[in-house]
């Protein structure tokens, strides 16, 4: 819901999680930066997922490539060649489009209409109605359902065969209009390519234009040798990585879940040639029971398998996320086959390859590969969190209900009153607690306006010093959630504290 989205973005500038890039200058269009709250959010999802997938696991290790590589690299990768998207513009309000994405969303009305058949028949019938049969069988909707099938086809067979007019020609056809002016006058359909490039004088080659890396993977492919020598790895192992990636995303909006600059998670993971299927399930499960251990929701998760397959991969799905806008892509999980690893042996002419002790020979290992958006994972967190209530006695509150564990703030260490001891009480409790926990201590205003702020950033515990305190060595602990308080000794808090936020 429109509404949701706006409300998040308002409350996560308002509360120092993201504020819009360069804002003084009135901003850069899809450019974002994280502030104070926002910054260690994204630490604490960045360190969950870097336990999960290095320190837990034996056979994976990190990385941490340069943001700029050698050019061949994406020549190899295919990059160059391949990372385009197809892109129209209205002739009369002269904005540019991706085509495949104006076909998309002209499925997703007819997909709507089909919800709304659906919804009418189930009221109609009642306790006796049974969908699958009712999609399965009525007229109208196995007409809408041709009418998809359709586009669906000619999209793909025209990307395929790369006849980019046939984009143009559907897109008439079925009278779609540029959502901006209604017009449906249309340009023709071009390629038009993700990198970023910027110049560097001093390739030896004579070469000068490089790009800024549109995934980490092949950072990770590069050094496949590297890691493998020096680590002493045995198939079947792993590379993460963390970081930065940049595309020149055409329709770059919807906050920071498409943008020209974000950050990925991604970890390739190298197997013996015909093994990938079982690890490629595997990593489908592993992967979306990290996210559901989270607890936002299960029911806000989903796979999307492709039909469509990218020029590298011989399986793939999506981890969709039911953001404010739907569901939409989280996390990416695809069989890569040796695709990389042979293009890149092909351009830099050094072998690539894994001796393997059992088998006695050397094989190019495939890849299974699971790659995250960073920013995506904070929106997914935000939206799942973001809630307003009332509370019992009448006064309302809005709440990020973030997991403890990646709550920016652990506890906040709250004196009730600024005398009699007790900020001094509070100083000495916060001192105890704040090398193990991220702490915030705060004694201005009522304790209930100090519990508001603290519910608006997600801190989970709150920690209230009376003068109870100071008689004998207990305080309130106020769950975020409940609103629930137990009183709790001074000198058992880092252990309670300890067990409350790990997952
Ligand atoms: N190495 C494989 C790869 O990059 P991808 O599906 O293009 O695959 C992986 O990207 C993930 O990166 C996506 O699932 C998404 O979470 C994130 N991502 C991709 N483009 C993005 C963008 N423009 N802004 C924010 N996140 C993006």
């Amino acid at each position: 819901d429109d509404n949701l989205l706006k409300k998040i973005i308002a409350h996560a500038k308002e509360y120092g999680f993201v504020f819009p890039s360069s804002e003084i200058y009135d901003g850069l269009a899809a450019a974002y930066d994280y502030g104070q709250n926002g910054v260690e959010l994204r630490n604490n999802i960045k360190s969950f997922w870097w336990k999960a997938m290095v320190q837990m696991n034996e056979n994976i290790v990190g990385l941490d490539a340069s943001i700029f590589m050698h050019p061949t690299t994406w020549k190899a990768s295919g990059h160059v060649d391949a990372f385009n998207d197809p892109m129209i513009d209205n002739k009369d309000s002269k904005k540019r489009y991706r085509a495949d994405v104006l076909l998309e969303e002209h499925i997703a009305k007819i997909e709507a209409k089909i919800d709304k058949e659906v919804d009418k028949a189930a009221k109609r019938f009642g306790d006796a109605f049974d969908k699958d049969q009712y999609l399965a069988t009525n007229g109208r909707v196995l007409d809408y359902q041709k009418q998809i099938d359709d586009i669906n086809a000619r999209m793909k067979a025209a990307l395929e065969s790369e006849k980019l007019n046939d984009l143009k020609a559907l897109i008439e056809e079925l009278g779609i209009a540029d959502p901006v002016s209604g017009s449906k006058k249309w340009t023709d359909v071009r390629q038009f390519n993700l990198m970023f490039s910027t110049e560097l004088g001093s390739l030896a080659d004579g070469a000068s234009k490089i790009y800024l890396r549109p995934e980490t993977a092949q950072g990770i492919f590069v050094n496949f040798l590297n890691v493998q020598k020096t680590g002493r790895m045995k198939i079947p192992f792993g590379i993460a990585q963390i970081g930065k990636a940049f595309r020149n995303e055409i329709i770059a909006r919807q906050f920071i879940f498409r943008m020209r600059e974000f950050e990925q998670m991604e970890m390739q993971f190298f197997v013996k040639p015909g093994d990938e299927m079982q690890w490629y399930e595997h990593w489908k499960e592993t992967r979306i029971k990290w996210h559901k251990i989270l607890g936002l929701g299960e029911d806000n998760y989903r796979f999307h398998d492709h039909l469509n397959l990218a020029h590298y991969a011989n399986a793939a799905c999506d981890i969709e996320f039911n953001f404010p806008m739907g569901f939409k892509e989280l996390e990416g999980i695809h069989s890569r086959t040796d695709f990389d690893l042979k293009a890149h042996e092909e351009h830099s002419g050094k072998k690539l390859q894994f001796f393997d002790p059992q088998e006695n020979k050397s094989y190019v290992p495939y890849v299974i590969e699971t790659s995250i958006g960073l920013d995506r994972m904070f929106l997914a967190v935000l939206t799942a969190a973001y809630k307003e209530e009332t509370l019992e006695d009448g006064s309302e509150r809005t709440v990020l209900k973030i997991p403890a564990a990646l709550a920016p703030y652990k506890v906040a260490v709250l004196p009730l009153l600024k005398k009699d001891g007790l900020p001094e009480k509070g100083r000495e409790i916060m001192d105890s607690l704040k090398f193990d926990f991220n702490c915030q201590y705060d004694e201005k205003d009522a304790i209930g306006k100090r519990y508001r702020r603290q519910d608006a950033i997600g801190t989970p515990y709150c920690i209230t010093i009376d003068h109870q305190t100071l008689e004998d060595n207990t305080v309130t602990l106020r769950h975020r959630d409940t609103s629930e308080q137990e009183r709790i000794k001074v000198s058992e808090l880092t252990g309670r504290v300890s067990e409350l936020v790990s997952i």
